[in-house]
């Protein structure tokens, strides 16, 4: 069965956010940058799952965007995949629209695509084939 690998979710701080998730009782287990999409993330691990809250780093980042046209809030949805190459040649002859040709270097290192929301029903869905 395929593993739903997180939630992410827009967020303007991080520091501002994570203090409404503690409420809930959601705790940061990593912050990380990655540096090549202009974001800072942190996973908040919740049962079988993790909620992954993204701050854009500066305002050329594609995510301030994003934020700026429509505000905090559900970003993509994302699946674990074993062969994100397999996963992605699939899609592609299936006629679903990639954004970029070539996975790219996530968080935690994982290999990581999106699917255009025009080809998802409006949600942006990443898959990520976690490192080793
Ligand atoms: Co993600």
């Amino acid at each position: 069965m395929r593993v739903l690998d997180h939630i992410g979710i827009a967020v303007g701080s991080l520091e501002r956010r994570l203090a409404f998730y503690r409420a809930l009782g959601l705790e940061a287990a990593a912050v990380e940058e990655v540096p090549s999409e202009g974001l800072r993330v942190a996973f908040l691990p919740v049962e079988g799952t993790s909620i992954e809250l993204l701050e854009p780093i500066g305002p050329e980042s594609p995510l301030a965007a994003f934020i700026a046209k429509r505000g905090e809030g559900l970003h993509h949805i994302c699946f674990r995949v074993a062969d994100i190459r397999s996963a992605m040649a699939e899609l592609k002859k299936n006629g679903f629209e990639l954004v970029g040709d070539e996975p790219r270097r996530g968080a935690h290192g994982c290999l990581v695509c999106f699917i255009h929301p025009r080809s998802a029903g409006g949600v942006l869905v990443e898959l990520s084939q976690p490192e080793g």
